[in-house]
């Protein structure tokens, strides 16, 4: 005897229908190697843990009889218009050994899901070439190190191939990864350094960035590079009040809360836990992405409500790509979006401006 089934909800004919499957796809695909490239952290990697364990121990506040049955998930950032608020993280130095097109491909992933990327300088293709691949325009990912002028020679390239805001790092000192360190982990030559050579950048600055021969910068050059920009500035790695006001000080547009998925220093605070002190310290009108830790939509709606206006996805992508390519990567943002949606509507949140510390318990 045949059945009409009455409910269709779960029955997809998607590739993958969770995130959870693309991440068990993703290993599949992945060497040992590579594997750990893309979720290796520092030392022990508590703070790598701790960015997702401080998620699991937010309990919601779902009003009875309030819930909204179309919530409406799209929100502006910077002038775009985003169909969910969040955006591609910068992951770079072997983005290409999850996918031969990189962010090519995650650009295009982005694109059609009606969100941005912000391109690492450290990627497997010229910052021109991905531009061109993806139409759209994104923010680019620099470095801050070595000269100065050499910064913003570059920030006026990224500018010429339509980039329209900068995300500016800091990396003080070699980072303590121990399972690239136990798998002796090389990356190939020719693929991380696509941004520079003859009619690109200068590679002493890569070089610098990775050989750390020379002081690194202080707030002073920091200051110099923003005020001479021609685009508007991001500082990324903000965990506290203080460097808040320091970076707004020094001419920032926007800030970035981030300790890169734990990939620096480890025992630094888990970034959501950072989140709510540099909100508070910014005022309500600074824009404010936050990264580290989001692999779920109820995450996207947690960061938001503790006061970012976007999250950043790194692993979560790297699964995608690494699973499915461009594809891959396309299906982890669609399920992101319509998590982020389903949350919204049980938290009785009519839209992403809804969101606020009242959703918690
Ligand atoms: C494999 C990998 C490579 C990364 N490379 C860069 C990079 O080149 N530049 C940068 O600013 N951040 C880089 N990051 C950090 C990400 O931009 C982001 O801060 C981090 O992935 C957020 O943590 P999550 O992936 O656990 O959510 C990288 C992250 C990963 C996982």
């Amino acid at each position: 005897m045949s059945t009409t089934p009455i409910d269709n909800r779960y029955a997809t004919t998607q590739r993958f229908t969770t995130n959870t499957g693309i991440r068990r796809a993703a290993r599949q695909n992945c060497s040992d190697e590579v594997w750990n490239y893309l979720n290796c952290g520092t030392g022990d990697e508590v703070t790598l843990r701790a960015n997702t364990a401080d998620f699991d121990k937010l309990q919601w506040n779902t009003p009875l009889f309030a819930g909204v049955a179309h919530p409406d998930t799209t929100t502006e950032f910077l002038g775009h218009r985003l169909s969910f608020p969040a955006l591609i993280a910068p992951f770079g130095g072997g983005e290409y050994m999850l996918d031969a097109e990189g962010h090519r491909a995650t650009g295009r992933a982005a694109r059609d899901v009606g969100i941005r990327q912000i391109v690492p300088v450290a990627a497997a293709h010229t910052l021109e070439d991905i531009a061109q691949a993806t139409g759209v325009a994104q923010m680019f990912q620099i470095t801050f190190v070595g000269d100065v002028g050499a910064v913003v020679d570059m920030m006026h390239r990224a500018k010429a191939a339509g980039y329209e805001q900068i995300v500016a790092t800091y990396s003080p000192i070699r980072q303590w990864r121990e399972r690239m360190m136990e798998d002796r982990t090389r990356f190939a030559a020719g693929k991380s350094d696509a941004n520079f050579g003859p009619g690109l950048s200068d590679p002493a600055a890569l070089h610098e960035q990775l050989a750390f021969t020379r002081p690194r910068w202080g707030w002073a050059e920091a200051r110099e590079a923003i005020a001479r920009a021609p685009l508007p500035i991001i500082v990324k790695g903000v965990m506290t009040a203080d460097e808040a006001k320091q970076s707004l000080d020094a001419g920032a547009a926007g800030l970035y809360v981030s300790n890169y998925g734990g990939r620096s220093i480890d025992r630094q605070r888990s970034a959501i836990s950072a989140l709510p002190h540099v909100r508070a310290a910014a005022g309500q009108n600074v824009p404010i992405i936050f990264d580290s830790g989001i692999r779920r939509g109820s995450d996207i709606a947690a960061a938001v409500a503790l006061g970012a206006n976007v999250v950043a996805l790194g692993r979560a992508v790297g699964y995608g790509l690494a699973a499915d390519g461009e594809a891959g990567a396309r299906r982890v943002l669609e399920l992101l979006r319509d998590e982020y949606w389903t949350t919204l509507g049980h938290l009785g949140c009519a839209t992403t401006a809804d969101l606020g510390p009242a959703c918690f318990l």
